[in-house]
């Protein structure tokens, strides 16, 4: 008997649309702005996701969300994720994605935030049999060409079942992938991910399925795709900072990053943000991933401190080149990619809205 074996590097589908590799990064609030989905793929990403965008957000054109959208060439294949609760506003909301250059539109049903479950979004429409969920699936498919995706939670309470009967349902109505992160929305990000639950999906429906949650590890992510038969896997937190944890993945080898090669990373991150948010909301957004990045490499406590302290991004690039000198050389190398951002010469159609904080 044939068997199937699968590996991280391996192409699949999803509809039409064509992913390089098992390995997805995470849709994250506050995080996945289009440097780190480019970094993403550079370092073995087969598909990026952007962070949830509010539907209503896009339906007033608000000003802010608007300058989210940039969907570079080599970002795809790029999946928009949004979230809402009516189907038409959501319909519309998929429309402007796929004419920003989104590959996918992804459904929120996951984000257990207070401020998208009080309206009825995000967890909350797992919940009723699906009923409403399943509506939003079906008004979107309709709307759209694009693959429709959905992910989700187990559930609003800890020990849900709810994702065995919303799955299918969004099956019916449509998606043509789901995503499961297997805790409930109570738990927030409490306990840990109970794959045996993803293996359950996987086994009652015909579409792929990404395994988000905790896979930090070459060995997880092994562990995750064999137990469970998923698809692909998808890398939040773990990503953070860390490109390399990626490219482990798709090198089949641990990859540890020298103080230079982290440092010149992080820079060629901080200037392609800049570039992407503007200097002034880019200092305070970089502040995380300071630390985040730090962790890679040996560097001394106290220059994340010292980072902390300074004003302009000119001023932690000098305080970065003095920790790492051989950065510098690494750094100019890129420079040629990087200054060829600032002309948007290579961006898909811009100005669409997007984005507002939340989770899943
Ligand atoms: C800071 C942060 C923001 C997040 N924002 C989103 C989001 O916008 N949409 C979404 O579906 N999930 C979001 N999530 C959930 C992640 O996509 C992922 O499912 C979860 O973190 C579990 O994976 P991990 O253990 O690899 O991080 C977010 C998670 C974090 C930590």
């Amino acid at each position: 008997m044939a068997v199937d074996v699968r590996t991280l590097t391996d192409a699949w589908q999803i509809g039409s649309v064509e992913i390089p590799s098992r390995i997805v990064l995470a849709p994250m609030a506050g995080v996945s702005v289009q440097a780190f989905r480019r970094q993403g793929r550079r370092h073995g990403a087969g598909l990026v996701c952007s962070e949830m965008v509010s539907a209503c957000g896009l339906g007033h054109q608000n000003e802010r969300t608007m300058s989210y959208l940039r969907i570079a060439r080599d970002e795809k294949p790029l999946s928009v994720q949004i979230f809402g609760s009516d189907p038409a506003l959501m319909a519309d909301a998929a429309r402007m994605c796929v004419a920003a250059g989104a590959d996918l539109v992804d459904i929120n049903m996951g984000c257990p935030v207070r401020k998208v479950t009080k309206t009825g979004a995000g967890s909350m429409l797992l919940g009723g049999g699906a009923e409403l969920g399943a509506r939003v699936v079906a008004a979107v498919a309709e709307a759209v060409e694009v693959p429709v995706t959905v992910k989700m939670r187990r559930g609003e309470r800890n020990d849900s079942r709810d994702f065995l009967i919303a799955g299918p349902r969004f099956v019916e109505a449509g998606a043509q992938a789901l995503t499961l992160h297997p805790r409930s929305a109570k738990q927030m990000y409490t306990g840990h991910a109970d794959h045996s639950l993803t293996a359950e999906l996987v086994a009652l429906v015909a579409v792929p399925v990404i395994a988000s949650g905790d896979i930090t590890s070459r060995e997880r992510a092994h562990a995750v795709l064999e137990t469970t038969g998923c698809a692909a896997v998808m890398i939040g937190r773990g990503a953070q900072g860390n490109p390399w944890l990626l490219e482990s993945l798709a090198r089949g080898a641990d990859v540890q990053p020298t103080n230079e090669e982290v440092v010149a990373e992080l820079v060629r991150f901080i200037r392609e943000t800049e570039r992407e948010l503007g200097e002034h909301r880019s200092t305070h957004f970089l502040r995380k991933f300071h630390g985040w990045y730090l962790k890679r490499g040996s560097f001394p406590r106290t220059l994340r401190q010292e980072l902390s302290t300074l004003e302009t991004t000119a001023a932690v690039e000098e305080a970065l080149y003095r920790a790492a000198p051989g950065a510098r050389p690494l750094v100019e190398a890129m420079e040629a990619e990087i200054a060829a951002l600032g002309s948007g010469a290579d961006d898909l159609e811009l100005d669409l809205p997007i984005s507002i904080y939340g989770g899943g």
